[in-house]
């Protein structure tokens, strides 16, 4: 298959895409968080093309993404317990990068939920998104556009690295806002606890309830929440003292780099100390450091406070054994 990969600002890149989904086809699109690679959530036939192209297991489910605030209680049932803070989280952080896991209605197909009771939901606030799905005027289910296991796409070029020939079309907006994937959260017993940190850091969430994290055996058996994901080929390890000589070792530096001697590669992630440009500019480094021939990339720590939660999380999946947490 020929992948097509259309620049947002193309006054066809719409119209391509809505007509690809109408026709059952996977369709790579920027969002605010990462590249997602979307199909008609209502179309089991069409879901499973995502599935196809990823190489993903089935019991790994989607999130659905809304057109509307309407949608959401066709695809989902809020019960009434939960509901004064769903909607409160819903008006503050909708459109944008918060997942919310409630109960599934009949409507989401098995193989969106991996066979789940509970459907992941969040809306996009993306503007070539927005656009797509409003035009295309059905939920759509996107997971990240790499293949499974491996590092989420920031930008087109990367899309098209994982999925070149597997999928049809590919929308250009450049590289996205946050650069990591959304925040999930379930409402359980009246607390607002965190399956997934992401964009929007616990700090935020704080003002609207009791903040918990999930335990290992409270997430699904589904590979994103196991503790290796987002993995480089290259091995990857946190805060590594020494490596046997000869190897060609990069460092992931947190701010300015000032350990730059005998590594044969640096990247920075921010140079003055910015967590948000940190997260934004992560994923598109580990693809430049595993792309770069390493035998080892050493990874520094952030600071564990707002959104180095998630980088942290995202670095601690990529690691390989004994540094990994
Ligand atoms: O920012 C994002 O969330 C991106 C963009 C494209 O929207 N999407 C994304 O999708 O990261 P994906 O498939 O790479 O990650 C979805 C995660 C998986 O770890 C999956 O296990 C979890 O959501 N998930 C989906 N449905 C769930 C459910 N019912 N209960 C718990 N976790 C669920
Ligand atoms: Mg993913």
């Amino acid at each position: 298959m020929k992948t097509r990969t259309v620049a947002a600002g193309d006054p066809v890149a719409v119209s391509l895409a809505v007509d690809g989904l109408a026709r059952g086809e996977p369709v790579a699109l920027p969002t605010e968080t990462v590249y997602g690679l979307a199909a008609d959530a209502t179309r089991p036939d069409a879901v499973l093309k995502i599935f196809e192209a990823k190489e993903r297991p089935f019991f790994d489910p989607l999130i659905v993404h809304l057109p509307s605030r309407e949608w959401l209680e066709k695809v989902a049932s809020i019960p009434d317990e939960s509901r004064p803070l769903v909607e409160a989280l819903i008006e503050k952080f909708w459109p944008g990068p918060l997942t919310l896991i409630l109960r599934r209605r009949a409507l989401v197909p098995d193989v969106v939920t991996g066979g789940l009771e509970t459907v992941a939901v969040r809306m996009s606030a993306h503007p070539i998104f927005q656009k797509v799905i409003t035009q295309f005027g059905r939920p759509l289910a996107a997971p990240s556009a790499n293949r499974f296991g491996r590092i989420s796409p920031t930008c087109a070029q990367h899309v098209h690295a994982e999925l070149n020939t597997r999928i049809p079309l590919i929308v250009d907006a450049g590289a996205t806002e946050h650069g990591l994937e959304s925040t999930i959260v379930k409402i359980v017993a009246g607390q607002i606890q965190i399956l997934r940190s992401g964009p929007i850091t616990p700090e935020q969430l704080a003002g609207f309830g009791e903040i918990t994290f999930a335990t290992a055996s409270e997430k699904p058996n589904a590979p994103g929440q196991l503790a290796s994901h987002y993995a480089p080929r290259t091995p990857l390890r946190l805060t590594e003292k020494s490596w046997p000589s000869g190897q060609r070792v990069g460092l992931l530096a947190w701010r300015e780099a000032c350990r730059q001697a005998g590594f044969a590669a640096i990247e920075v992630l921010s140079e003055r100390g910015d967590l948000r440009e940190a997260a934004a500019t992560l994923f598109a480094k580990l693809r430049q450091l595993d792309e770069a021939g390493l035998d080892l990339i050493i990874a520094e720590p952030v600071p564990e406070t707002g959104l180095g939660l998630a980088i942290m999380d995202r670095l601690k999946k990529a690691a390989t054994d004994e540094t990994r947490i």
